[in-house]
């Protein structure tokens, strides 16, 4: 089966990073459509696609268009797309999104285009590397035959593995991803802060803890979490824990993140195995004996 001709409509972050990879892959980009065209028209340049004055102008001169807007302009540009008079029907229009289903896509639906989601499991920041993430990621697919063949096609052909979002509760799917992808960025940049205050220099901490991470993630390699927990919980060590929550006595609401993450810590320490119910519940009196 041919692949189909790809537009992107929105090249930031995934966009350009989607848009990258795919052309890397053999799919001809043939349109790209930015609202500050000076934002597309290195990339419609890299990519060989033409750069088009509006969003219809792009999914008029493609099987595939890609919706890669922030999620709250999926909504009014779906709209927008369907009320204007394009080439539509029998193309296909995807977004993104994590957090949502087919529903903004409706309108176009309506319009006699099939419609779909295409979530990447993945972050992409600005800037050409951010591609390297994409081989071996998760692409979240939903979408009826003959979309759903042609997007899993395409997650394959981008070196990742497509599995099936219909039925899936996305603010709960898309939460776990912003806990694992997003807020451990909020916990090193107060780790980092923590770190500094202790004495170390930035930018030592900030390469001793980076490294931190990167072992941490080699330890969850193929494995259950707790597997990879490592640390006082873990430990049973009830005074570590004690000092730690002393010193951040001068920011309670860290000290109040502290403790809820060690008491979920020790919840997985028990289903590790290495600390009993009873111990655990005796490091919890030690938490809130510390506050
Ligand atoms: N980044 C990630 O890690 C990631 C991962 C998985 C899925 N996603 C999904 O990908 C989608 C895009 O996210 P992103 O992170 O790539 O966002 P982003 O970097 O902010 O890029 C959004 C793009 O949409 C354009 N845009 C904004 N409002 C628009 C409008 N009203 N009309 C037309 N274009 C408009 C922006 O143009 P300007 O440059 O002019 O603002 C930019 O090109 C979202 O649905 C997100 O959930 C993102």
């Amino acid at each position: 089966m041919q692949n189909p001709t790809i537009a992107i409509i929105g090249p930031g972050r995934a966009g350009s990073a989607l848009g990258r990879a795919l052309h890397g892959a053999g799919y001809a980009i043939a349109a790209i459509f930015a609202r500050r065209p000076e934002r597309g028209q290195l990339l419609a340049a890299e990519l060989g696609a033409r750069l088009t004055r509006t969003p219809e102008g792009a999914l008029d001169l493609a099987d595939l268009t890609i919706l890669a807007v922030p999620d709250d302009v999926i909504g009014p540009l779906a709209g927008d797309l369907a009320g204007a008079q394009c080439a539509g029907a029998g193309r296909a229009v995807v977004h993104l999104s994590g957090a949502q289903d087919r529903t903004p896509l409706l309108p176009l639906q309506q319009a006699g285009l099939r419609t779909g989601v295409f979530h990447a499991v993945q972050t992409f920041k600005t800037g050409a590397d951010t591609v390297r993430n994409i081989p071996g990621t998760l692409f979240g697919i939903d979408a009826d035959e003959p979309l759903a063949g042609a997007l899993q096609a395409m997650a394959i052909a981008l070196g990742g593995e497509p599995f099936d979002l219909r039925g899936v509760d996305r603010a709960r799917y898309h939460a776990a991803a912003v806990f694992v992808a997003n807020y451990p960025i909020t916990l090193l940049a107060e780790a980092r802060r923590l770190m500094e205050q202790s004495g170390v220099s930035a930018p030592t901490a900030q390469r001793a803890l980076v490294q931190l991470l990167r072992g941490t993630l080699n330890n969850l390699n193929g494995g259950d979490p707790e597997d990879a927990l490592t640390g006082p919980a873990v430990r049973g060590d009830g005074r570590t824990i004690q000092r730690h929550l002393a010193v951040l006595r001068d920011d309670p609401e860290l000290q109040q993140l502290y403790r809820r993450l060690a008491d979920r810590t020790l919840a997985l320490a028990v289903k590790s195995g290495r600390l009993t119910q009873v111990q655990a519940d005796g490091l919890r009196t030690t938490l809130l004996e510390a506050i």
